[in-house]
């Protein structure tokens, strides 16, 4: 088969490395691709926001099937539109894709099916919300409703704080969404990540993982894309993945179906496992990055035939084998991150990083005259595997002191809540 992967990242790089071991896969395209996923896929200079020269560059390509990354190619409409040319691809439709692309959607969906999550309330204008903000009290959750690429979200300590949230919200025009706003309870407990493929009809769980989204160690500092993530879980449970599916995920899927937007893809479930059982924070449309890295290290399935398999609707009677080990991944940033960074510097030592201490997945790097440089925010991926996770931990952070980037930078505990935990 002809492969198209969509995307540019860490999450592609992954998925390209679990797709070029497939016996299906001939011929591996990725858009737009980096210098580590060049080494296993020709990549196409088309970014995954342009929806019209990946439909030309598919049928022009005679591709197969197209393996969708980011959730911005999902939202704008890729699938429909690649369906309409009779071109496979795996994720959602744009109305299927409503379920990351529109917090209220989401949280609609969420009351009229009985899935649990925070209560909340909608708003489209700011006066109606601050009254709602000064009514319930702090901490509260101010959110934009639309996509805005992790920096929607306010938690906020105090109405004040909040307040001003919903002015940020209602003074950008430029992100300002026609969904609005979206105000809700603040949760508290441990955040997991949870996988499951969907067909539009039947799910095939993946796995759950957890990552760090705060930029600093012991989880300090501005949110971020995710600066490390391992899998499996150690707080998930037999227990609590039978209720995590029971509770959230097969409602929301006869849902979607109920609603006319039957759901195909991952469906990526951001969690809080709260005192009163675990609560949906949000819906992801696509994996999760840098969660997609540690779950291809511990699938030991062909994943493309259970790609295909979601895409046509025969997931039942489906099952994928995954290692006992655990999975880690370290990511390395820009000095900046994520606020403002440099690009173009140079990285070396990654050829003396053997594959058995660690697998790179990159980010952002470019390639010239054969030496690598920074092309981005979130750079690199240090992924190892161990017993448990201390032990993956252990080589990921002995791999990473190989690398040379003087102005890139790593958190130095990721996978310390499930360290301690275990
Ligand atoms: P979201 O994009 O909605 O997942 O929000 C980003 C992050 O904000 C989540 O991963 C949580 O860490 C945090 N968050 C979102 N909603 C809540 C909430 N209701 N209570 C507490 N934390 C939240
Ligand atoms: N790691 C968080 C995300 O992919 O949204």
């Amino acid at each position: 088969m002809r492969i198209l992967v969509v995307g540019g990242g860490g999450r592609e790089h992954a998925l390209c490395w679990a797709i070029s071991a497939s016996s299906l896969c001939e011929n591996l395209y990725c858009a737009p691709g980096n210098a580590g996923i060049s080494k296993i896929a020709e990549c196409i200079d088309i970014q995954a926001n342009n929806i019209k020269e990946i439909v030309r560059f598919s049928l022009e390509s005679s591709i197969d099937f197209v393996v969708i990354g980011p959730e911005v190619s999902l939202v704008l409409g890729l699938v429909d539109e690649l369906e309409k040319l009779g071109i496979k691809a795996f994720g959602p439709t744009a109305g299927a894709a409503k379920l990351e692309g529109s917090k209220g959607f989401m949280k609609d969906l969420c009351i009229k099916y009985n899935i649990p999550t925070a209560a909340y309330e909608r708003f489209y204008d700011g006066e109606s919300a601050k009254k709602y903000i000064k009514e319930k009290g702090a901490p509260i959750v101010v959110k934009e409703d639309g996509l805005a690429a992790g920096k929607g979200v306010t938690i906020a300590a105090s109405i004040e704080e909040a307040l001003v949230a919903v002015e940020n919200i209602i003074n950008n025009n430029s992100r300002l969404s026609p969904n609005g706003l979206v105000v809700e309870e603040f949760l508290m407990g441990q955040e997991l990540s949870y996988f499951v493929l969907v067909d539009g009809t039947n799910t095939l769980p993946l796995a759950g993982a957890q990552d760090h989204k705060k930029v600093g160690d012991k989880d300090t500092g501005p949110n971020t894309g995710g600066m490390g993530a391992y899998s499996p879980a150690p707080i998930l449970t037999d227990e609590l993945e039978s209720k995590i599916m029971e509770n959230i995920i097969l409602p929301t899927v006869k849902g979607m179906a109920q609603e006319g937007t039957p759901f195909k893809g991952v469906l990526y479930a951001g969690l809080m496992l709260t005192s009163e059982g675990p609560k949906l924070l949000e819906y992801n449309v696509r994996f999760g990055d840098p969660e997609c890295q540690v779950l291809m290290m511990r699938l030991r399935s062909d994943i493309l035939p259970a790609l295909l398999a979601t895409n046509q609707g025969t997931l039942d009677n489906f099952s994928l084998r995954w290692s006992q080990e655990a999975a880690l991944t370290i990511v390395m940033a820009a000095k900046g991150y994520p606020g403002k960074y440099e690009t173009g510097e140079r990285i070396v030592g990654l050829e003396s990083i053997k594959t058995d201490e660690a697998l790179i997945f990159h980010a952002a790097t470019k390639s010239k005259n054969g030496q690598f440089f920074s092309n981005g925010g979130r750079v690199l991926n240090i992924c190892s595997t161990g017993k448990e996770i201390k032990n993956a931990q252990k080589k990921a952070y002995g791999a990473i002191k190989k690398i040379g980037w003087k102005g890139g930078f790593y958190r130095s505990d990721i996978g310390w809540r499930a360290i301690n935990q275990s």
